[in-house]
């Protein structure tokens, strides 16, 4: 069996959403220290919609291949559904990750959840109740 799924390798080749929004809403980075992998993502938010969504990762094929799904699965969709996004899910998203490879994932969360984590500081208003 091939390591890698026809997604993950088809993410890396063509990773979506790559970039950086000048104007984010939020903006988070994380890395790994293990690896020294190194993720950011940006997001435009308007009203309660991920309306846009960017990354830059310094990182292996599967984080990169990563970043690209996490963004695909958070864009147009309801910032409650952004906070929800687990690594499992964008794993799942890909056709999985080679175990070894999950932590790679992981920082596609974190980094959502870093920008998110940013947008709430930006905007207090908005953060839902708990
Ligand atoms: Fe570092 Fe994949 S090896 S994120």
């Amino acid at each position: 069996m091939a390591l890698y799924s026809e997604k993950v390798m088809e993410h890396f080749r063509n990773p979506r959403n790559v970039g950086v929004i000048e104007d984010a809403d939020g903006v988070g980075e994380v890395g790994n220290a293990k690896c020294g992998d190194i993720m950011k993502m940006y997001l435009k938010i308007d009203g309660d919609t991920v309306t846009d969504v960017k990354f830059e990762t310094f990182g292996c094929g599967s984080a990169i291949a990563s970043s690209s799904m996490a963004t695909e699965l958070i864009k147009g969709k309801p910032v409650a559904d952004a906070m929800k996004l687990t690594n499992k899910a964008v794993a799942e998203a890909l056709d999985g990750l080679p175990a070894y490879k999950m932590h790679c994932s992981v920082l596609a969360e974190e980094a959502i959840q870093s920008a998110l984590a940013d947008y709430y500081a930006k905007h207090p208003e908005k953060k839902p109740a708990t």
